[in-house]
This record gives structure tokens, C-alpha cells and sequence, in this order.
């Protein structure tokens, strides 16, 4: 049975993908900081599913915390890696406090291409295996007041993009999957919870983002928006110069509800 490693499975996106791989008969290694929600999960899906599942506890907002989840690994074949754990933050660059900044810049940008390049030279060796990066409709556009996190956005489809057109002819697949605003945790940990952008009635559930995702991974589709109407967010801003779409973006994001 193929072994999928899923970064951030204790929550939201991650949490929905493990209950999509558990339903296939997946062999699952599930990673994030909370080893008690881990725990809960995993005794969960072997009830319900008999999955075989492993925990690491992990820190990937740590400068190494990639290369110790590799290292507790040693010797696993990996076939699918979910890059998915991410954080966001609100607010005016000059006012946020640099240290979160930077451990999710290590979170969103360093772990996520980390992993990828500790596990990907097995998977081409192999000839086989498949990676999901998760980005998001901002990886499209600059956001004001999100820069730090679109900016990491940003870096997960270019990174994606540019690394499936050096997969061609390996047999291994890489897809950006970019959701637009969904109905997890994030909000709340990124302290945005009052906006407009994170109205419960216009998110997505992570369960229909995980499905979406889930087909484009097996088909190895390099790119994925969920949702007609995120798509059209993602590729209306080429139709405008920068300087207005930042302003457009300043402006929404502002929004409370
Ligand atoms: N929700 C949205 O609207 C939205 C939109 C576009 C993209 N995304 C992206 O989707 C991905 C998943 O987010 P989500 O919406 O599912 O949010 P979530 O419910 O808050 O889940 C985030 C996951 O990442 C893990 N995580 C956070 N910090 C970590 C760290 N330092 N080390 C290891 N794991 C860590 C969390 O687990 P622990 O707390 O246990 O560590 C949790 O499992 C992120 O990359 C996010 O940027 C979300």
C-alpha cells in the first residue's frame, strides 16, 4: 500500500485530506505541532477506516524542522507528499512582530521547499510519486495588509510551476493547489476572524478543497484553483495594471463584516 505524507494534517485542509487518503487505504504519516490532536486522528481513522497511521510532532516554523521530519522518516518511501501546513498574519508590515513573520515565511516558504528537496530525489530514482504544494488564490496577486503571506503564496505556484516542467518524462507529478478563503482554522490563528474575507457564508468547505485537490494530484495537474468564482479572482488581475490590483486587493482585505 503507498504512503502519503501529510504536512499539517491536524486541522482544516490536511485534516480533510487525511480522511480522503484513509478512505482509500493509504498508509498515513501525519505531521504538525500538536502531537495530542495527531494521536486523536490517527485512532480515529484506524476505527473507522483500519488505516495504518504514524505521528511525528513536529516544528516546521523551525529552521530545521523539515530536515527532522526527514530524519525521523529515515528509511520510509515516501509515494505522495501533501506540503500543506501553512500559517497566515494580518496587519501593516511596519506594525507585525518580525519574529512570527519570519517563522512563517520558514513555514510557508523554507519547510515547504525543504521537504520537497529531500524527498523528491528518491521519487525521481523511483520513477514514480507525487507532490501537492498548497498555495492559494493569493499566490496570484500582491496582497497589502497579507504581504508576508501572499509573497510566500506567490513562492509556492512559481516554485511548483517552474519544478513539474523539470519533472517532465520522470514519472513524478508536482500541482499547486490554490484555494481561495475556506472554512478552517486559519482565520482565527492569522487573528482576521471579523473581516468581510473570512465570512463563514463565502467560505468553502476543506473538505470539497481537498477533493479538488486530491483529482488534480492523481491526474497531475500542475495547477488548481477550487471554484469557478477563485478562478476568476486568480486571473482577473492580469487584466489590470499592478498598482490597481493592489489597491483593489488593500480594499477588500480592509472590509469588516
Ligand atoms: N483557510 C483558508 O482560507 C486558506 C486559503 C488559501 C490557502 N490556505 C492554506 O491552506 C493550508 C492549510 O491551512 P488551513 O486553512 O487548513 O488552516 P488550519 O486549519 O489552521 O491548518 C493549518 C495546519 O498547519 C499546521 N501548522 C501550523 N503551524 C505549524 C508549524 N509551525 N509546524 C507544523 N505544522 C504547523 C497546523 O497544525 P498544528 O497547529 O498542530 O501545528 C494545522 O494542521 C495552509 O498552507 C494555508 O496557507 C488556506
Amino acid at each position: 500500500m503507498p504512503t502519503v505524507l501529510i504536512t499539517g494534517a491536524s486541522s482544516g485542509i490536511g485534516k480533510a485530506f487525511t480522511e480522503l487518503f484513509a478512505k482509500q487505504q493509504y498508509r498515513i504519516i501525519l505531521a504538525s505541532r500538536d502531537e495530542g490532536k495527531l494521536n486523536q486522528l490517527a485512532a480515529e481513522m484506524q476505527q473507522q477506516y483500519g488505516t495504518q497511521t504514524r505521528i511525528v510532532a513536529v516544528d516546521l516554523a523551525q529552521q530545521d524542522g523539515a530536515k527532522l521530519l526527514y530524519e525521523r522518516l529515515q528509511g520510509t518511501r515516501i509515494d505522495i507528499l501533501i506540503n500543506n501546513a501553512g500559517s497566515g498574519s494580518f496587519g501593516y508590515l511596519h506594525e507585525l512582530d518580525a519574529r512570527s513573520e519570519q517563522q512563517m515565511l520558514q513555514l510557508n516558504v523554507q519547510s515547504l521547499s525543504q521537504l520537497m528537496m529531500l524527498i523528491l530525489p528518491d521519487m525521481v530514482r523511483r520513477g514514480s510519486g507525487r507532490i501537492l504544494n498548497v498555495g492559494s488564490t493569493t499566490s496570484f496577486y500582491p496582497c497589502p495588509l497579507s504581504a508576508n503571506y501572499s509573497a510566500s503564496k506567490a513562492f509556492v505556484l512559481s516554485l511548483t510551476e517552474a519544478v513539474a516542467r523539470e519533472l517532465d518524462g520522470t514519472g513524478v507529478s508536482i500541482t499547486a493547489l490554490c484555494p481561495g478563503g475556506t472554512g478552517t482554522a486559519f482565520f482565527q490563528a492569522a487573528q482576521m476572524e471579523g473581516l468581510k474575507v473570512a465570512d463563514p457564508k463565502a467560505l468553502m468547505s476543506p473538505d470539497k478543497v481537498a477533493q479538488i485537490g486530491y483529482k488534480a494530484l492523481m491526474r497531475g495537474q500542475v495547477v488548481v484553483v477550487p471554484g469557478m468564482q477563485n478562478w476568476l479572482l486568480t486571473q482577473a488581475p492580469r487584466l489590470f495594471p499592478r498598482r490597481f490590483v493592489t489597491r483593489i486587493t488593500r480594499s477588500v482585505l480592509e472590509r469588516k463584516r
